[in-house]
This record gives C-alpha cells, sequence and structure tokens, in this order.
C-alpha cells in the first residue's frame, strides 16, 4: 500500500488508516484479530483507537485499546504497525465538562501505554478541546509527555483552525513540539454541522481545509465514508441516515460520483475515498469496516489519485 510520510515526523503511514471503534466490542475478538490481520497483509500500518472506545457500552473499559494490545502481543508485531490512540475525552456522563488538564492528559496517557502494552505511543491525540483553557498550556503538558517517552507525536482532534492556529504559534514561539496532524469529521457527503447532536465534534470546514492547504498539515479524516452512506443509497438500504447528512446534496453527489467512477473505470468506494485522498495537503482517512469483505474494498482505494478538477466536479 502508497504510503505518506506526516509532514515534519518520521511517520511513514499507510494512505488508509484502519478506526478500531468496534474492535473488542460490535466486532467479537477473533473477528477483530482477524481484521487487524488482513489489514496488515494488505500493507496497512496506522491504526486509529481511543481511550474512551467503547466505554458507551456494558463491557470491559477500553475495549479497543485493550484488543489492540493482545494482537500485538499475540502476533509480536509492534515494529511494524504506528500506533495513534486519542485521549482527554470527556467522562461520557459529563460530555460538557472537558477534561484537559495536565494531569488529566497524563493519567490518560498512562492508562493507554497500560491498555495497549506498549512503551511508547507513535501518535496521541487529543480528542477534544477545551477552548477555555489556554492553547499554551495544553501545548506544554503534551510536550511533557513527550519528553517522557510516552509519546513520540501527538495532534489534535475536532479542534476548530483559529484554535490550532493559536497551539502552533504557541509551540513555535518556545521552540516546543505542536501538532502534528488533525483528525476531523470529513467525507464526500455533504454534513450539516448544526444539526449534530454532539456539538464538541468538529466537521471539515472552509477555515480548516485553508488551514490545511496554507500549513500542510495532514489531515486524518473520521467517518471518512460516512458509515457507508453512498453504498447503502444504491444498495437500496439506508434506512435512517443520521439527521446532519444533507440528503438533498447528497443524493446530487452520488450522482457525480457514479458518473466519475464509470467513466474512470473505478468503484464507487474507491472514488469516495479517493476525494479525501487526492486533497491538495497530506490527507490519511480512517476507515471503520466492520467485516472483511468492506475492509478488501475501503483498501482498494488506496492508490487512487484524482485530478483536481474530478475532485472539484464531485463538490459540484
Ligand atoms: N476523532 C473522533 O472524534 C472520531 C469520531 C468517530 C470515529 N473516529 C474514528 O474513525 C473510525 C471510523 O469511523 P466510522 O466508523 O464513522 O467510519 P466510516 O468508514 O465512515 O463508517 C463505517 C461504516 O461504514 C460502512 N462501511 C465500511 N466500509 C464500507 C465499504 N467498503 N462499503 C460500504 N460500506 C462500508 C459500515 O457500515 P455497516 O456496518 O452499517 O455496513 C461501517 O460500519 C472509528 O473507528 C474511529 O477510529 C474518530
Amino acid at each position: 500500500m502508497r504510503t505518506i510520510q506526516i509532514p515534519g515526523t518520521e511517520l511513514s503511514v499507510s494512505s488508509i488508516c484502519l478506526g478500531t471503534g468496534g474492535l473488542g466490542s460490535s466486532v467479537n475478538r477473533d473477528d477483530s484479530f482477524a481484521l487487524l490481520d488482513a489489514y496488515v497483509e494488505q500493507g496497512g500500518n496506522f491504526l486509529d483507537s481511543a481511550k474512551v472506545y467503547a466505554d458507551w457500552l456494558p463491557i470491559e473499559r477500553s475495549a479497543s485499546e485493550r484488543t489492540i494490545g493482545r494482537w500485538l502481543k499475540s502476533r509480536g508485531n509492534r515494529h511494524q504497525v504506528i500506533i495513534a490512540t486519542k485521549g482527554a475525552h470527556p467522562n461520557l456522563a459529563t460530555m460538557h465538562i472537558q477534561r484537559l488538564s495536565r494531569q488529566e492528559i497524563a493519567a490518560d496517557v498512562q492508562a493507554s501505554l497500560d491498555h495497549l502494552q506498549v512503551d511508547t505511543i507513535d501518535l496521541y491525540w487529543l480528542h477534544r478541546d477545551d477552548p477555555q483553557r489556554p492553547a499554551g498550556e495544553i501545548i506544554e503538558s503534551l510536550n511533557e509527555q513527550l519528553k517522557a517517552g510516552h509519546i513520540r507525536y501527538f495532534g489534535c482532534s475536532n479542534w476548530q483552525a483559529g484554535r490550532i492556529q493559536i497551539a502552533q504559534a504557541y509551540s513555535a514561539q518556545h521552540a516546543l513540539q505542536g501538532f502534528v496532524a488533525d483528525q476531523m469529521m470529513w467525507s464526500l457527503a455533504a454534513v450539516d454541522a448544526g444539526r449534530m447532536a454532539d456539538q464538541t465534534l468538529v466537521v471539515m470546514d472552509e477555515s480548516l481545509k485553508a488551514y490545511h492547504a496554507g500549513s500542510g498539515m495532514a489531515a486524518v479524516p473520521y467517518s471518512s465514508q460516512a458509515g457507508g452512506l453512498f453504498q447503502k443509497l444504491v444498495a437500496g438500504r439506508l434506512q435512517h441516515p443520521a439527521p446532519f447528512y444533507r440528503m438533498d446534496e447528497n443524493r446530487h453527489r452520488l450522482v457525480r460520483a457514479q458518473q466519475l467512477a464509470s467513466d474512470a473505470g473505478l468503484t464507487l468506494t474507491q472514488v469516495t475515498l479517493g476525494y479525501l485522498l487526492s486533497q491538495p495537503f497530506p490527507c490519511i482517512p480512517i476507515v471503520g469496516c466492520h467485516t472483511l469483505e468492506q475492509l478488501r474494498d475501503s483498501l482498494s482505494a488506496a492508490e487512487v489519485n484524482l485530478t483536481t478538477s474530478q475532485v472539484a466536479f464531485l463538490e459540484g
């Protein structure tokens, strides 16, 4: 699989990242191991987890990280895989109370190291922002984790462009490491961010796009296939699309995606993921496959490169 060097790092990641939110929960242990094995066999090396996955279910805490930890141990392949995980998420019962103090970040990093059974996390994401807390203080906390060797690099998830800029300016002024990548909700599907139930999530918007284009910072979008929205539309099995997907616009986008797929000899999955893989800055979509068939289909997009005009055509 094609690899992409995350700018400013030694991390050479496969062009498609495997989202592991369902591992050890909606996907049982054996099937989780099979998915991880198949991803690596096909050249994948970049895993996305989080301490909070899937704590909304009545199962063991941090099931995703623990499943990855058990898999790494059983396969003895820690050196082959780039582990990215997230912390500093609010407690699920108090989503309005942010958790980005120095102590909370340190405790979450330590918990993730334990679950994953590793000495260091390759890329540590802040799962959320706390706009009330000075960005410089957060950067200092993360650099402490870096100096202690607990993490190698860090990124932000669900941060607005203005806050990323402030954090990056602080790290440059103080000769500290800054964010090396940014994780936001983004796919070919049009979204009405105002209709999202969780308003602490950040959807790719024009200011964030401009920030990435100007800085060259890597984007690592989640829900990159919009939960299979386009494929389900085609198969006639899209029952209750999430209310924030703008379905009028997305039906038009599907028509254009199908036309491009037919003209370019690509599949619909290759077009939808190709849209993200062909941005004017490094962009590594995270896919949330639950079956081997989905995984194979999604990974078949890894080498796709659309032209600027094809990307513009898809957006209409
Ligand atoms: N930073 C954050 O706040 C954040 C938030 C959310 C997610 N994430 C990360 O992103 C990962 C992926 O998120 P996601 O699950 O929303 O991603 P996604 O890839 O957009 O959606 C996954 C769903 O799409 C369908 N699907 C997957 N591959 C398909 C294919 N090849 N063809 C057709 N349908 C396909 C499946 O739906 P069915 O099972 O219904 O068939 C699957 O459950 C998570 O595991 C997590 O690591 C991060």
